[in-house]
């Protein structure tokens, strides 16, 4: 099989977490999402961490320069060499200039930019009712509940609502994507490297489309 170094695209509260976690199993590939690892960095009171707290809990960016070194340094690793699954990642023009600039000092190119499709009104009924676990394990009230309430069923820890999932923090995350993230939906398909899909259906109806996409992908790559 060849590389594939996948990019999930698509505005908050699209699914990308909860797809990227379905895909990691399927394809057997390193997953990177930029939000968890920022939570984490916050969680261990680390000099990122600490930087991007603020911007985080406003639903702003963080600096370009502050999130490029942290994945620069992933893809680079031997774990990633198959491929990888960015979710989140990159989320403005320069971001995805440095990641092309760094795959081509790998000797790689991004394969797919997927873009996960999902109207604003759907995002805020989602985001209203997410819970998550420290460990990036996704759920919601309604569309996906845990097995027993308030608990993750992979790993058994306390579940939580994100601070940046608040009505007014929702909306400013919102308006972010639309700004400073929806050009790279012309960007990629400029490169002939996007593919789309309906993110308003159900989590696994969602994933068979991805996953059908992603083997025409490899098809055509081995052709
Ligand atoms: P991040 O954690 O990446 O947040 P986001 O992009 O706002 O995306 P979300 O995690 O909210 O949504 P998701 O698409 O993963 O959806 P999920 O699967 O959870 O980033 C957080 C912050 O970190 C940013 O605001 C920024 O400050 C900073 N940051 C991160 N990366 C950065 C970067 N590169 N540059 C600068 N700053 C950066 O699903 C949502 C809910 O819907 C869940 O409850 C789920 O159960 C449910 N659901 C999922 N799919 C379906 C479905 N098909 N039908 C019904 N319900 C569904
Ligand atoms: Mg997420």
């Amino acid at each position: 099989m060849s590389e594939l170094n996948l990019i999930l695209l698509g505005p908050p509260g699209s699914g990308k977490g909860t797809q990227g976690e379905l895909l990691q199993e399927d394809l057997r590939l390193p997953y990177y999402a930029t939000g968890d690892i920022l939570r984490a960095a916050v969680r261990e009171g680390t000099e990122i961490g600490r930087e991007a707290k603020g911007f985080m809990d406003r639903g702003d960016l963080v600096p370009d320069e502050v999130i490029v070194g942290v994945i620069a340094e992933r893809i680079a690793d031997k774990e990633a060499e198959d491929g990888f699954i960015l979710d989140g990642f990159p989320r403005t023009e320069p971001q995805a200039e440095a990641l092309a600039d760094k795959l081509t000092e790998l000797g790689r190119s991004v394969s797919v930019a997927l873009l996960i499709d999902v109207p604003d009104e759907e995002v805020v009924r989602r985001l209203g009712g997410r819970r998550t676990c420290p460990n990036g394990h996704v759920y919601h009230v309604e569309f996906g509940p845990p097995k027993t309430e308030g608990v993750c069923d992979v790993c058994g820890a306390e579940l939580e609502i994100r601070d940046d999932d608040k009505p007014d923090v929702i909306r400013h995350r919102l308006d972010q994507y639309h700004s400073k993230t929806e050009p790279l939906i012309s960007y990629y398909e400029g490169r002939g490297l996007l593919q789309r899909v309906d993110g308003t259906q159900p989590p696994d109806e969602v994933n068979e489309r991805i996953r059908a996409l992603l083997a025409t992908h490899q098809k055509e790559e081995e052709l």
